[in-house]
């Protein structure tokens, strides 16, 4: 993540209170800006360098007694595979941790067949190509990191199994970079293979926009807007990072109800024992 100072501030600098002035040194630290060193405010230098907050949005599994709505991450899961598996990868998952939960078994099972996968040694101690099987993890698209780089212009596209989970405010950030490409505001220019986007610390990212209208197939007959892409694709990657989630809760909803039936019969046990103790007088009656 780069170190920089903010410069987007810039064009609404002239109105705010509290100005500092960036050096020329810090200034060129900013990936893929150039800026001349001028007055910037604060607040505004800090929201370049640690990207735009993103809005908070109602996730329908927020709630306490809320689950996943498995609907949308099944879509995720196509947006996942048809747009971003291209340079990302998710390697914390396997087939068979979609079935049940996006696919039935003999969907992920055919999805997994249209892959190839090298498996061996066999008898011959040669190494030979096999159609994926459910226990096969979902297929990453470059080999290593160096070649993920090589092919992004020295960007390194993260693993997005635990994204939502690696960034503050995860699902929300996802949401907002997906949706916060937008033409550089005037006197920001940003290098060339990098994209404005403000929600990203420093302002420029190496990875395209990757979402428009009518971009993915759903089979669901969902229309296939930008948002409703981006939402469904974070809710599929909030499940990769925490598939646990439903069981979790419904687990706590059982804990807590059994715990308050032990709670009530353990303070009528107390008042059972108690009762004759309370309702008895005690009196010292000392004879002189
Ligand atoms: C053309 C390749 C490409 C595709 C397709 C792509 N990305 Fe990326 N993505 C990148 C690169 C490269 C980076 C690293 C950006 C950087 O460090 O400047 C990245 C970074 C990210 C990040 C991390 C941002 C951060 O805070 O570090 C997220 C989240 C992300 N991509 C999500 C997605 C999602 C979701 C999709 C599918 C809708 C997708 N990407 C499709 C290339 C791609």
């Amino acid at each position: 993540m780069p170190e920089g100072s903010g410069l987007f501030g810039l064009a609404a600098a002239a109105g705010a209170g509290l100005t500092v002035l960036v050096g020329a040194s810090q200034a060129s630290d900013v990936r893929g800006l150039s800026m001349p060193a001028l007055p910037v405010s604060t607040a505004e230098s800090d929201e370049a360098e640690h990207g735009l907050a993103s809005a908070q949005y109602p996730w329908p599994h927020n709630g306490v007694f809320s689950s996943y709505d498995h609907a949308s991450i099944r879509r995720g899961h196509m947006v996942y595979q048809q747009v971003c598996a291209a340079c990302h990868s998710v390697s914390l998952l396997h087939y068979r941790d979609l079935v049940g939960v996006a696919y039935t078994e003999e969907e992920a099972k055919e999805m997994a067949a249209d892959n190839e996968v090298v498996d061996g040694p066999d008898d011959t101690g040669e190494m030979f190509d096999r159609p994926a099987k459910l226990s096969d993890p979902l297929p990453r698209p470059y080999a290593n990191e160096e070649g993920a780089r090589y092919a992004n212009g020295g960007a390194y596209p993260p693993d997005l199994s635990l994204i939502t989970k690696a960034r503050h405010d995860g699902q929300n950030y996802v949401f907002s970079l997906l949706l916060g490409y937008r033409d550089p505001p005037a006197g920001v220019s940003v290098r060339e293979g990098l994209y404005y986007n403000p929600y990203f610390p420093g302002g420029a990212i190496a990875m395209p926009k990757m979402l428009a209208d009518e971009g993915v197939e759903y089979d669901d007959g969902t229309p296939a807007t930008e948002s409703q892409m981006a939402k469904d694709v974070v809710t599929f990657l909030a499940w990769a990072a925490e598939p646990e989630h439903d069981e979790r809760k419904l687990m706590g909803i059982k804990w807590i109800f059994v715990l308050s039936l032990v709670l009530i019969q353990a303070v009528y046990y107390k008042r059972l024992k108690f009762a004759p103790l309370k309702s008895s007088r005690v009196i010292v009656d000392a004879v002189n």
